[in-house]
């Protein structure tokens, strides 16, 4: 079986956060001791997806290649895709569809910030369904805000609906998609909605109607942060470092995990710990490097 590839949607126009993004990608910006991306790229990683394409705006795609190189230092491969414009979560799907060539993928949000006990199994379970499609739902406050299930008396899924004025429920879809190898030629049949956007929502909607779309709940043990305004973005940046100082490890470290994971040696991770010798991140993987 053709192993399951990742896709990094990094691009969008990041219009809430200005003035701010309008001379740096959004997905650059820092979440605490981090640049953003750190985060869904190793949410991928954890599911153990090695070939991963990062899709960018023309402008910032130099700044993304600087910032992750090839990926070799982590044992996986990226590539990188150009998205003209900022036309839909589905166009993703036919901007990858080279790089895809027929296999299942996993699309995360350049911008959302994945947390939990648990988390790598669910990945995992997610990781190896070869048909259909997985996607993770997630109670907020806001579901008015997000693409939203609707769930049947015996707790199946219904519906799906983008940013309803009456949500059916609060469970919102997280921007974490594992699709089969028939998303391209299904996002091929999604019309552009009245915003103008090729709609996620609508592309999920196939699958529902095949009977092929899971919907796991991440309970409330999960964090799920999007990092799109002023407010959330120093919100998720307060928790990560709550966090890493309360318990002295790292969230979304793409080092650390490379090297549990097996993908790098002790001497590989020590070279990016010499690299970062004078900052905090250096000092953590540093320790991991030593041998026992
Ligand atoms: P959004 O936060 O919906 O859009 P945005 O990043 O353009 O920001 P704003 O609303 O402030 O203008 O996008 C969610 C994520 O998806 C974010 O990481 C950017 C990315 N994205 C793309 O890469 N291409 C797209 O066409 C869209 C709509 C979003």
């Amino acid at each position: 079986m053709v192993e399951r590839k990742g896709i990094i949607l990094a691009g969008g126009s990041g219009t809430r956060l200005y003035p701010v993004t309008m001379g740096i990608s959004k997905q650059l910006l820092p979440v605490f001791n981090k640049p953003m991306i750190y985060y869904p790229l190793t949410v991928l990683m954890l599911a153990g997806i090695r070939e991963i394409a990062i899709i960018t705006t023309a402008d910032d795609q130099p700044q993304f290649q600087r910032l992750l190189g090839d990926g070799s230092v982590w044992g996986i491969k990226l590539e990188y895709i150009i998205q003209p414009s900022p036309d839909g979560l589905a166009q993703a799907y036919l901007l990858a569809e080279d790089f895809l060539a027929g296999a299942s993928s996993a699309m995360v949000l350049g911008d959302n910030l994945f947390f939990g006990h648990g988390l790598t199994e669910s990945l995992v379970v997610a990781n190896a369904k070869s048909v259909g499609g997985t996607v993770f739902g997630y109670r907020v406050a806001d579901p008015q805000r997000y693409g939203v299930v609707g769930f049947g008396k015996d707790g199946t899924v219904t519906s799906l609906v983008e940013k309803p004025e009456n949500p059916l429920s609060d469970y919102a879809v997280t921007g974490l998609y594992f699709l089969d190898g028939s998303a391209p030629a299904r996002a091929r049949s999604v019309k552009p909605s009245v915003r103008g956007e090729l709609e996620i929502t609508n592309l999920l909607e196939t699958y529902l109607a095949d009977g092929t779309l899971a919907v796991e709940l991440l309970g409330r043990g999960y964090a799920w942060l999007d990092t799109g305004t002023h407010a959330s973005l120093l919100d998720a940046g307060n928790f990560v470092r709550t966090l890493e100082e309360r318990q002295g490890m790292l969230v979304g470290s793409p080092d650390e995990i490379a090297h549990s994971q097996g993908w790098i040696s002790d001497a590989q991770l020590g070279e990016r710990a010499s690299l970062f010798a004078k900052s905090s991140y250096g000092h953590y993987i540093g320790q991991l490097a030593k041998p026992a």
